[in-house]
């Protein structure tokens, strides 16, 4: 059996810290959120399924007409985690890499190597090395400080075997866990969760000052 991989884009996000309505839908140099995350995933999946809030419906409707992939979208959940169980129910592939809109810079080689980190083993997450001095704290004084050589920033593709996931997702709800991403579910389940070296460009557009650096970047691409 050929081994499918669907990407899921959970886009689903009332986008909150931004303040600029449905953050999927925000322009970043000609082309939405939601579009690039398309974009860059098309070439690399056999399927691609999106989380999408109910007042997105119509302009996502516009985007799938015009870009004739194989893409489908279904009505994401309150959370980031219920989107993506949504997702991962919708989807029908072996294998699935999960990737946020907001995300809108994904390199091919992120993609590819993470292709086959989830093909080899089955579970593995995209994590950024830290440049940073790293240290722990309640906000107001220095707590502790941490082993920066041991310290990463989780980004997005993550993904896996999608019966694992699927499962994972199961447990964290009847376990009432929450995870703000899908490899942490997946390590609570018990799986080794393998790591593909991350992309500083990968950075999620949460905040204003983050869109302001979005757009910089995307003059050239
Ligand atoms: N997301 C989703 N469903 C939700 C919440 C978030 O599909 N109920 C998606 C967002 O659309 C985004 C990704 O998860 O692509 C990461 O979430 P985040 O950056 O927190 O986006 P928002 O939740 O939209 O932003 P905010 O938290 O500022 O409201
Ligand atoms: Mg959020």
């Amino acid at each position: 059996m050929s081994e499918r991989v669907a990407a899921l884009i959970p886009a689903a996000g009332s986008g909150t810290r931004l303040g600029m309505g449905f953050k999927a839908l925000v322009d970043v140099g000609g082309k939405t959120l939601l579009e690039r995350a398309i974009l860059n995933l098309a070439p690399h999946v056999n399927e691609i399924v999106v989380a999408i809030a109910p007042e997105m419906q119509s302009e996502v409707e516009r985007l799938l007409e015009r870009l004739a992939l194989p893409l489908r979208f279904i009505l994401g959940g309150e959370t980031r985690q219920l989107s993506v169980k949504n997702l991962l129910e919708a989807a029908d592939a072996e294998f699935v890499l999960i990737h946020d809109a907001a995300r809108p810079f994904l390199e091919a080689r992120v993609i590819v190597e993470m292709l086959k980190a989830v093909k080899t083993h089955s579970a593995a997450t995209v994590a950024l090395k830290s440049a940073d001095t790293l240290i722990s704290s309640s906000g107001e004084v220095w707590g502790d400080l941490l082993d920066r050589s041991r310290t990463y920033a989780i980004q997005t593709p993550q993904g896996g075997r999608r019966d694992w996931l699927i499962k994972a997702h199961e447990q964290a709800l009847e376990g009432g866990w929450t995870a703000t991403d899908d490899g942490g579910l997946l390590a609570l389940a018990g799986h080794t969760v393998h790591l593909v070296r991350g992309d500083s460009r990968l950075f999620k557009v949460t905040t204003p000052e983050d869109l302001q650096m979005a757009r910089a970047l995307a003059v050239d691409t």
